[in-house]
């Protein structure tokens, strides 16, 4: 029998644990090392989600390991009003990566820098009116969750009041073409905005935005439109929140994903990989906008603001990733990876597109490639195959979308790991497909 079906294990889990989400994995991990999860039995399972698309640096990465034993020795948490020498460097090292972001705060989880923020927005335009993307994932409190529509949004009471949203760009699937029949991004946000004016109360504080949205499908916004959109606000006094979680930290090929387009938002918030797989965000801004907070009296007081553990672990992360070459390694290992997936779409038609950045890419499934009918069951018996092959991927399904697998490997995978995913993901969909 499989370890992994310890019925005493499973007994406890079923009986105590809260259900948050989909259904857990039926595997007990016992350990990760590197690009591999490990079961009870012992099995080797690549992970193609990076955990919760945070381990960069792979898992257990000597260096992590060796900065949270050494700080844990010195100073793990203090006092919020107290400052430690990893805080102070990580925030000097982070304005020096981002310039014109001199300003950061650090904070623990996405959802949290996203609340900090928008509330930073509203306290610096005396707006109150928050815009995203119909296809967004911001985070399960308050501010982040309102903002937040790809999914969780019904049962919970009221929204923030002011908040707006405008449909995300889909190249795959354009709502307004030009004449070739290519998604014509500008008119789409043109009639967006206009629909915002038209909602608005004159208190638009700040619109907030993935690069690439991932929970929403791996959905990249195209070449230009971040400069449209940022005009956009500023044509109405509204501040740019560009929220990195998971193209932060090199996954993209660039540091930060908002460096290809040449545009600087107001406001950058980093969590998931710039901990490297530990709880650890930052809120980022200029100093003219920090100083009109601050100002303003500008309140964001946590327990774990500034805590020295998390900094010592960001600026080990940033060592490692400049050290080791990961932004053009996430580039050229991205670049293996699309190849890849763009010859599985050659060979299966339930590939209907594949898309993305670097080492963030979408796969998606579709029944039918003309009609580009959904293929959610496939895509889910894709991923049971691939789990029982030993691969894990994630594959979200949103209404008016195929269910679209989001592939974000560690920016320290191999070739040779690259080559096994998509040799396992190859038979994955043969079998899947043979079975339907
Ligand atoms: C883009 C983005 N922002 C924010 C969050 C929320 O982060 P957390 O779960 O750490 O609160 C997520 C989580 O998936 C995310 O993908």
């Amino acid at each position: 029998m499989s370890l992994n079906a310890d019925p005493a294990f499973w007994a406890a889990a079923d009986k105590h644990l809260t259900r948050y989400g989909p259904d857990f994995e039926t595997i007990i991990v016992e350990r990760a090392e590197g690009s591999f999860v490990y079961d009870a039995d012992g099995r080797a399972i690549l992970d193609f989600t990076s955990g919760q698309m945070s381990a960069v640096l792979g898992h257990t990465h000597r260096d992590i390991v060796a900065t949270v034993d050494r700080q844990m020795r010195s100073v793990a948490h203090l006092f919020s009003g107290m400052l430690s020498r990893p805080v102070v460097d990580l925030a000097a090292r982070l304005a020096a990566l981002a310039p014109g972001l001199d300003r950061v705060q650090l904070l623990t989880t996405g959802a949290e820098a996203n609340e900090a923020a928008i509330r930073m927005a509203k306290l610096v335009t005396g707006g109150h009116e928050i815009v995203a993307f119909a296809q967004s994932w911001h985070g399960m409190t308050g501010a982040a969750a309102s903002a937040t529509y790809s999914a969780g949004r019904k049962g919970y009471g009221p929204a923030a009041v002011g908040s707006f949203v405008i449909p995300a760009p889909n190249s795959y699937r354009p709502r307004f073409t030009h004449p070739d029949g290519s998604n014509d991004w500008q008119a789409e946000l043109d009639d967006a905005f206009a629909l915002v004016d038209s909602q608005s109360t004159g208190n638009l504080a700040a619109f907030i935005a993935e690069p690439i949205l991932s929970s929403g499908g791996i959905l990249e916004l195209p070449p230009g439109y971040l400069a449209a959109l940022k005009r956009k606000c500023e044509e109405r006094g509204m501040l740019l929140i560009l929220d990195e979680a998971q193209t932060g930290i090199a996954r993209t090929g660039d540091m930060f994903a908002f460096q290809r387009d040449g545009v600087t938002p107001d406001i950058m918030t980093l969590s998931k990989t710039l901990g490297a797989g530990l709880p650890l965000a930052a809120v980022m801004t200029t100093q003219a906008i920090e100083q009109k907070a601050h100002e303003r009296g500008f309140l964001f007081y946590t327990t774990h603001v500034s805590d020295p553990l998390p900094a010592a672990v960001g600026v080990t992360v940033l060592d490692v990733v400049e050290r080791d070459g990961l932004v053009a390694q996430a580039g050229a290992r991205g670049a293996r990876l699309r190849e890849g997936l763009l010859s599985l779409q050659q060979k299966y038609d339930c590939v209907g597109d594949v898309r993305g950045r670097g080492l963030l890419l979408g796969l998606e499934i579709v029944a039918d490639r003309q009609t580009k009918a959904p293929g959610f069951e496939l895509g889910a018996a894709i991923m049971e195959e691939a789990m029982r092959r030993g691969l894990s991927m994630n594959i979200v399904k949103l209404p008016g979308m195929g269910g679209v697998f989001r592939i974000a490997p560690p920016l320290t995978v191999s070739d040779a790991e690259i080559d096994r995913g998509l040799e396992i993901m190859s038979d994955s969909i043969a079998a899947a497909v043979a079975a339907h």
